[in-house]
Formats: structure tokens, sequence, C-alpha cells
């Protein structure tokens, strides 16, 4: 682990290192995930990925002793999750997870401008990063296929909650921008998280254990340069609110589903959130995604410039 080569992602930067740093992100994500097939929210690279996963199945050496458990519980949890097995509590966790994800994306998709209305930068970045997010809802997907659950809807949240998520990315910046980094900064707690929890939910089952993590990785990856691309959007005040939503965001969202603290160490996952700095990330994944330059330690000349002429 390369500790000590980055800087935390609450590091304050310039406007201009912001906007130096977009056009950077810029060239990262069309490189990244290849063509834009808006029509399918969907990105040719990360296809052709998914494709490869699906084209070469992994299955549990062991299938579940009882799929019904998850199917009873995975849209809201009905049994105490004390009486359920981690394997169920980690699949529903998961789904729950993505479910989030899918249902705040579904409304942003339609908020924001497609590709051929976007005209800056900023609004292009956007387009992609929710087509990334589609992505991730279909790697999800497959994992609980791997886990032989191929029977999983995608279900609403309901009304109300349906509402808020379609509102959210309409808000102006200086209001959405924070819990929008925030979020994606729990979404890389969790799944690095959830990565250990792999480990040792399944160790006897080696096959599966590599799928799954082969398949969070490629989700992961992005999600690292979400939270660089994210954190762009904000100056040094909404840095400082940005940290303080750490500990109430991850709280209130882990709690509303009830067996994250049943596999899951929520206060760890918080400490972990506000001490980010990409510096605990496996090399692997570190140089597929995306850091912001000012958050490296070893600034490049560009950015030094930047910070002399601030
Ligand atoms: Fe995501
Ligand atoms: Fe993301």
């Amino acid at each position: 682990m390369g500790a000590g080569k980055y800087l935390s992602v609450f590091t304050s930067a310039t406007a201009e290192q912001r906007s130096a740093n977009f056009e950077d992100y810029w060239t990262f994500t069309q490189h990244h995930g290849g063509e834009l097939f808006e029509a399918d929210k969907d990105l040719a690279k990360k296809r052709a990925r998914l494709k490869h996963f699906q084209d070469n199945p992994v299955r549990l050496r062991k299938p579940l002793v009882d799929p019904d458990a998850f199917y009873r519980n995975y849209v809201a949890m009905q049994d105490d999750p004390k009486s359920l097995d981690r394997m169920t509590l980690m699949l529903t966790c998961i789904y729950k997870f993505a479910r989030h994800e899918w249902v705040g994306i579904k409304g942003a998709w339609d908020a924001v401008p497609d590709m051929a209305n976007s005209h800056t930068v900023e609004d292009k970045i956007s387009r992609v990063h929710l087509a990334e997010e589609f992505c991730h809802v279909r790697l999800f997907d497959e994992m609980l296929r791997t886990c032989g659950l191929d029977k999983v809807e995608w279900a609403p949240l309901g009304p109300i909650k349906e509402k808020i998520y379609e509102q959210f990315p309409k808000l102006p910046g200086f209001l959405m921008d924070s819990p929008a980094f925030v979020t994606e900064l729990m979404g890389v707690t969790f799944y690095r998280h959830l990565d250990a929890l792999f480990d040792d939910v399944l160790a006897d089952e080696p096959e599966v254990r590599v799928r799954l993590k082969a398949l969070l990785d490629e989700i992961t990856i992005d999600e690292v340069a979400h939270v660089g691309q994210r954190r762009n959007f904000i100056g040094p005040i909404g840095m400082k609110v940005s940290k303080a939503l750490v500990k109430p965001f991850y709280t209130m969202f882990f709690n509303d589903i009830p067996e994250v603290a049943e596999v899951f160490d929520v206060n760890q996952m918080i400490e972990d959130g506000l001490a980010f700095d990409f510096n605990e990330l496996p090399e692997s994944i570190v140089e597929r995604s995306w850091i912001p330059t000012y958050c490296k330690v070893d600034l490049d000349p560009e950015d030094a410039r930047l910070s002399l002429e601030k």
C-alpha cells in the first residue's frame, strides 16, 4: 500500500485546479467507459465487461440453502435479521444498497440534460456518470445471479421516496454538491467493507468469491473516480459541510437497512469515510481509476503553478 501518496479527499483546492481537473476527468472518463449508448443507458466498455462475466458464468459449489429467505426479505426485512445466516444477510444488503443507487439514478437520468444538450464539461461528465451508475446496477444483478438468485426484481421505493430522489438533481449546486459527494464516498466505503466481507462469508466458495470481487472491482474503480469527480464540484466551505455530513449521512442511510449492522461495522465505515485519502485502496484499483491532482502528494508542475498563482 502506498501510504502517504495521497492527501485527504477533504483537502481544499482552488477554482483553477478544479477547472483543470474537470477537463482531466472528462478525458479519463471517455477512455474509461468508451462510447455512450444513451438509449440503453450503457457504455461500450462496461457492456463488454459485463458480457464477459455473463459468458463465463461461475456458480456456488453449494447452492443457497434457503433462497426463499432472501426473496422474503430482500425488498423489506420481514424476519428478525438475527435469525438469518450471514450469506443471506450479505445478499439482501447488496440488493438494498444497489436499489437505492438505482432509484437515485433513474430520477436523475430524466432530470439532467442528455448528451446532445450538454454544453459544459460538467454536464457531459454528469451524463456519463449516470450511465456508469446504470452499469453498476447490472453488475450487482450479476452478483446476485452468480449466487443463484435469478428472480430479483428492481422495485421502486414507493411514491414519496421516489419523488424525493427525482427532485434531488434539480437542486442548485450549493445544496446538491455536498450530499452528492458524500453519497459517492459512502459507496466506496461500503464497497471496500463488502470486499472484506466476501473473504469471510465466501471462505468455502473460492470461485464465487473471486468472481464477486471482480464484479465489485468494476464498480469500485468507477466509484473511486466519482468520489474525486464529485469532490471537484466543491469549494472550501462546501468541503467543510461535506465532512460534517459524513457521520449523519452514513448513520441515516445504514440505519434504514436493519441487517447492515449484523454484517457490517457502521462505526468503522464512518471513521473510514472521515479518514478517506485514497492511500488504503489497492493499487489495482487506483491504477484504473482517477484521483484529482490536488489530492496527490507530488504536485505536478501545472498544479504547483496554479497553487502559486492563488
Ligand atoms: Fe455507483
Ligand atoms: Fe458513483
